[in-house]
Formats: structure tokens, C-alpha cells, sequence
């Protein structure tokens, strides 16, 4: 049976599951319960500085985007860091890792960009025996308003600046959790590795508006006929997550730097697919907020099964196994040609392949006599957008031509592997020609 248990920067936990720094890390009472359902560690709630904690409004913080079947697709919230006192907080942490040393906790801070304020946070998060921090440069909403959290993630010298005090003042882990909402990701991870940082972790959420209430006028959630931008996370922003981390594992510059995945993972194959494009572990907000703790027991043994069948002993076994095969545009294989194949067994006869292909694509299908749908190869540019409108999983597949082959769209061969850089449309191919 495989080993799930986790080594990430040396803190072990008994998978590679922890829920991330959000409401469902919020107190002993949550994380406790946690534990009990089998996470195998947590990223608290994120701590701010001394004093009166933070104020959250009264009326709702979240909207959200749905599937046709009211499947919770994305969530946006306008909370804050934690609300409760510092004190608390770290007496919890304290007690909590006392009572369960297998498991992972990390304490997320969040204070302002001033040594002093670092300095002073530390020392006590660092008596509560928690495995290591997590700095928020990511909260994209009322804490970046007053210079904190994605306003310090989206500027590389703040987060290696703010990173070096944190290696000065703090002697265990040190992971920078990163804003999505910038433009080239690469920089603040290497901001972060230059700072000392001993891992990122990646995405916290994106700026989001979901909805407009159209009688208020306002967005949703709204307050009292006003709404503000919130931070947007679950399935929705997976796509986003997994490049961004599949980036920061192939960048020159971060390469091999240890990364913790985070972004709408609701079950083990979101946790692989993460995994392997370079995530040492995962972290969970969303699925454990719409499906409560217990959705932990189906990842684990869905991992469990994925690792068995596969061969994998371990997770160090196909940690960023995907990696070399993420590559730029200009390095695919030109001469990699498919067709799309429709089965007429399992065809419901709906005509969307139809109308996709004909109005938006290639008109490369066919509507026989009787509604039999049928793919013209001599048009067909092997787009898959018919496999991906088809509401009948695999009734359209895409199968290669054998190399050699004509293909009946072309007329030519199909060759060995040739890739844009020496295209001869490609006016910079010819200039190295030339
Ligand atoms: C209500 C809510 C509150 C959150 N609070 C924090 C926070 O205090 N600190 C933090 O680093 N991230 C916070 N996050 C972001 C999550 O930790 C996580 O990065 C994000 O939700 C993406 O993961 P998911 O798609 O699994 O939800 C919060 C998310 C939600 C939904
Ligand atoms: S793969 Fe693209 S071009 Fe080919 S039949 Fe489907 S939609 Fe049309
Ligand atoms: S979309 Fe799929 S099910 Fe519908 S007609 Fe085309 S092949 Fe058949």
C-alpha cells in the first residue's frame, strides 16, 4: 500500500493534505475536528499584530458562481484576517500541537511591512512549537487597502525584504504564500528565494466581482446597497493555480524551490495534477467549506488507490513528474496530427459538435440523413472543440495518424517531430537560416 506521509521542508504529516489559512483554520475547535477527520495538517487563520483585532463586517461575505446543478463552482469572500485575539490564537496553536505532534500546523501572519512589527510577532509564534509560518502577501481585499497582503506580494522587494526579517527573527520554516493577482509570478517567487524563504505557496485568491444585484445596483455581496471586490477561489481558479505553479517549477530561477499547491483542490486527482507539475503538497479552503472536513477521507484514499495502481511508493515518487513536460508553444510538435472520431453508439444525436464545428470551427462535420454526425477529415484541424461541447464523455476521442500517413487536410505526410523554430513560415527561423 502506498505511503502518503509528507516530508515539506522537513515538516512531516501523515498525508499531503492540510486545509489553507481561512475560516476553516480559525480556531482550536475547527482544527482539532480537522485532525480528527485526517487532514494532515493546517495552515492556521492568518494572525495579525497586537491589539484590537480586526473588525469583519455583519452582512455577508460571500458570493459565488454555480454550475447548471448548483455545484459550487467558485467562491468569493470579503473576510479579513482573523478577528479574534492574538492571545487566543497563539494559546490555541500552543495547545493544539501539543496534542497532535504528527500532524503539520502553520501559523499564517499578516502585519504591517515595518521590521518592528515582524520582530515583535515572531518570538511568540515561534513559543507555541507551530512547524513554521506562512506569510500572507495574498489577501487581495481590505487588508491590501491598508498595506498589507497582496499590496506587499505584488512588489519583489517588499516580499524579500519582509522575508529576510522573518529568517532573522524566526528560526523554523519560512513559506511565502503569493498573490495571483499580478502578472508574471515568477518575480515574486524569486523574490521570495532571494529573501531566504524556504518555500512558496501558491495561489491565495483573485480580485473577483460575481455578481451584480441588478435591482440594488450594487455588487454581491452587498452591505447595506454598497459591495466591494472580494477574493475569489475553488474550482474555478484551479486552471490558474496549476500554471502559475507549473511556472515557478520550471523558472531557471525558482526551479526546484519547494512549493505548496493551493486552488480549488477538491479531490486526490487536483491534489496529483498540482503534485505533479511541482507541488510537494496541497492545500484546501474551498471543498472544505461546501463539503465539510470529512472530504479529506476521499482524497486520501483516492491517492492511495491512484499510487497503488501506478506503481508510486511514495509521494517524492511523482512529485513534478509533469514538469519537463510543460514547455513553451514554440517547442510543440508541429507534425503531431489527430482527427477527430465520432462513436455512433454512444452519439445522443444533440447536433452541438455539429453547430460548434460548423459555425465557430473548421466545418468539418457532417449532419447525415437521420441526424448521423459525422467527421470530414479533409476539413478537420483537430481542435477538440466538439469533444469538449459533446455532453457524452468519450463519444468524440481524438486519434493520431500513424507517422507516414497523409493527411487527407494537407495532403502531406506525417513527419518527425519539427516545431515552430524552424518552421519556414516562421520569419525568425528563416533569419537563422539566413
Ligand atoms: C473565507 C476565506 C477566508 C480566507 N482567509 C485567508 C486568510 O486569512 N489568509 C490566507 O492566507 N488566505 C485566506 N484565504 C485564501 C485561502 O487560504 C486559499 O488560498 C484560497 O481560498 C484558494 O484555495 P481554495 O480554492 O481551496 O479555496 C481565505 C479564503 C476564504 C474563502
Ligand atoms: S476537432 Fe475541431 S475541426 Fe475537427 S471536427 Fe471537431 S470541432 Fe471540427
Ligand atoms: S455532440 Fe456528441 S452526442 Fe451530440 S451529436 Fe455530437 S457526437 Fe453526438
Amino acid at each position: 500500500m502506498a505511503d502518503l506521509t509528507s516530508d515539506f521542508l522537513g515538516i512531516k504529516s501523515p498525508n499531503p493534505f492540510w486545509l489553507a489559512s481561512a475560516p476553516p483554520t480559525d480556531k482550536e475547535y475547527n482544527v482539532r475536528r480537522a485532525f480528527e477527520a485526517g487532514w494532515g495538517g493546517v495552515v492556521w487563520k492568518t494572525l495579525g499584530e497586537e491589539g484590537p483585532p480586526v473588525v469583519n463586517v455583519n452582512g455577508p461575505r460571500y458570493g459565488a458562481i454555480w454550475g447548471a446543478d448548483r455545484r459550487l463552482l467558485g467562491l468569493n469572500n470579503i473576510e479579513l484576517i482573523t478577528d479574534r485575539d492574538l492571545h487566543r490564537n497563539l494559546e490555541e496553536i500552543r495547545r493544539v500541537k501539543a496534542d497532535y505532534p504528527d500532524r503539520a500546523i502553520i501559523v499564517s501572519i499578516m502585519v504591517p511591512c515595518e521590521e518592528e512589527s515582524w520582530k515583535a510577532i515572531l518570538p511568540l509564534v515561534e513559543e507555541t512549537g507551530a512547524d513554521g509560518i506562512e506569510l500572507n502577501f495574498g489577501c487581495p481585499h481590505g487588508m491590501s487597502e491598508r498595506g498589507m497582503g497582496s499590496a506587499v506580494g505584488q512588489v519583489p522587494e517588499y516580499i524579500q525584504m519582509v522575508t529576510e526579517w522573518c529568517k532573522k527573527y524566526y528560526s523554523k520554516p519560512v513559506i511565502v504564500k503569493l498573490t495571483p493577482n499580478i502578472t508574471d509570478i515568477r518575480k515574486p517567487a524569486a523574490a521570495a528565494k532571494a529573501g531566504g524563504a524556504d518555500a512558496v505557496s501558491l495561489i491565495n485568491t483573485i480580485n473577483s466581482i460575481t455578481h451584480v444585484d441588478l435591482d440594488l445596483m450594487a455588487p454581491e455581496p452587498t452591505i447595506d446597497g454598497k459591495g466591494s471586490h472580494g477574493g475569489y477561489c475553488g474550482p474555478a481558479v484551479k486552471p490558474i493555480a496549476l500554471s502559475m505553479v507549473s511556472e515557478i517549477a520550471r523558472s531557471p530561477e525558482t526551479r526546484g524551490m519547494p512549493i505548496s499547491g493551493i486552488g480549488g483542490v477538491t479531490t486526490w486527482r487536483d491534489a496529483a495534477e498540482f503534485m505533479v507539475l511541482g507541488a510537494g503538497n496541497v492545500q484546501v479552503c474551498t471543498a472544505a467549506m461546501t463539503y465539510g472536513f470529512k472530504v479529506v477521507q476521499e482524497m486520501i484514499s483516492g491517492l492511495s488507490q491512484w499510487m497503488d495502481e501506478k506503481g508510486y511508493a511514495s509521494t517524492s515518487d511523482f512529485v513534478g513528474k509533469a514538469v519537463p513536460n510543460v514547455t513553451d508553444w514554440q517547442y510543440l510538435n508541429l507534425n503531431y496530427v489527430t482527427k477527430a472520431r465520432i462513436d455512433q453508439d454512444a452519439c445522443i444525436k444533440c447536433g452541438r459538435c455539429y453547430a460548434a464545428c460548423e459555425d465557430t470551427s473548421h466545418q468539418a462535420i457532417a449532419m447525415n440523413p437521420g441526424r448521423v454526425f459525422e467527421v470530414i477529415d479533409e476539413e478537420c484541424v483537430a481542435c477538440n472543440l466538439c469533444v469538449n461541447v459533446c455532453p457524452v464523455e468519450d463519444c468524440i476521442t481524438m486519434v493520431e495518424l500513424d507517422k507516414g500517413e497523409t493527411d487527407p487536410r494537407t495532403g502531406r505526410e506525417v513527419g518527425d517531430y519539427a516545431n515552430w523554430t524552424t518552421h519556414p513560415n516562421n520569419p525568425a527561423s528563416r533569419t537563422a537560416a539566413e
